[in-house]
């Protein structure tokens, strides 16, 4: 059961989220159950700010039903601010970027957010594998500016990455792990290096699984045995592609096999199947069949 006094003694009141989609609503709740004052999501549109909190709405009422959290359902959606205004963010001690995984989409959403925020927020990004110190090189204030790599779905999740860029304050680096921790989750703090930690290996073990899909050496769901019962994998490489999304698998090896090198080359068969739109669990196919999507 959260304590929200409690949990969040060390969490900024107030906590800004750009882009309400599948990470970003999933982190507006758990600052929401960590005991954040107000949360504001900030999307594209009306629309997709709606869909934001209609999400994140859901999630709670999960939570509730499952005893994470206990209160009225508006205890904890009377916190909750979804809008399409960036100025919104004028009010954040901390900002989290979350849109999708694109250079030049990053930057000017960083950018934008940068340019409400007070002077002593602080602003991170939940990239998966871009450049922390590329995206700081086009901020005003590099050092109140770090990585806060989020794991999917956020609520079940214990793990986010702290990434610290060269340009990181110390005070931020300091500060960083300790919001993490108010989350109930676990900080891992990585330097800042292409695919982090996790993704990097994770994304070179689901990269080896499709191409041996594609040479025929054995179905999906016998490679996923292979790592979940050989070696005590939770989930195996093919589902956890699925549940991911493939797009982004691809956006995100796409970016490795450029700093990298070749061993992350996207396999043929992961660019077919994104063109074909399988991107997994959202679509309703992917390296699996999900009817209910
Ligand atoms: N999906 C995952 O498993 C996962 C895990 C860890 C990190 N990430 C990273 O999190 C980020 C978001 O991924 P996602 O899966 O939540 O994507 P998503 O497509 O589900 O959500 C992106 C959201 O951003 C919004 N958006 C787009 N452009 C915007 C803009 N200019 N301003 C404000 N909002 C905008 C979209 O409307 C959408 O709601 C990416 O950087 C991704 O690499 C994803």
């Amino acid at each position: 059961m959260s304590t929200p006094s409690a949990a969040a003694q060390s969490l900024p009141a107030t906590v800004g989220v750009l882009g309400g989609g599948r990470m970003g609503a999933g982190i507006a709740h758990a600052f929401l159950v960590a005991g954040a004052e107000e949360v504001v999501v900030v999307d594209v549109s009306q629309e997709a700010a709606q869909t934001a909190a209609a999400q994140i709405t859901k999630d709670l009422e999960a939570s509730l039903s499952r005893g994470k959290i206990d209160g009225e359902l508006s205890r904890w959606t009377d916190r909750l601010t979804a809008t399409a205004e960036v100025t919104a963010f004028a009010r954040c001690g901390l900002v989290i970027e979350a849109v999708p995984e694109d250079l030049d989409l990053k930057v000017e959403s960083l950018r934008r957010a940068e340019a409400q925020l007070a002077p002593e927020a602080w602003l991170a990004t939940n990239t998966s594998s871009l450049s922390i110190s590329t995206l700081a090189g086009h901020l005003q204030r590099p050092e109140r500016f770090c990585g806060l790599h989020f794991f999917n779905p956020v609520p079940a999740s214990k793990l986010v990455e702290v990434v610290l860029a060269e340009r990181t304050g110390e005070e931020l680096a300091a500060l960083a792990p300790r919001w993490v921790e108010s989350l109930s989750k676990t900080p891992v703090v990585v330097k800042d290096a292409p695919g982090f930690a996790s993704s990097r290996l994770g994304v070179a073990i689901g990269l080896e699984a499709i191409r041996m899909v594609e040479e025929g050496v054995a179905d999906p769901a016998d490679i996923d045995n292979a790592m979940v019962l050989g070696y005590k994998f939770p989930i195996g490489p093919l589902a956890l592609t699925d549940i991911v999304g493939l797009d982004v698998r691809l956006g995100i090896a796409e970016y490795l096999e450029s700093q990298l090198g070749e061993r992350f080359a996207p396999p043929q068969l992961m660019r077919d199947m994104v063109a074909r739109g399988e991107l997994g669990k959202k679509s309703g196919k992917g390296f699996y069949d999900y009817p209910e999507a």
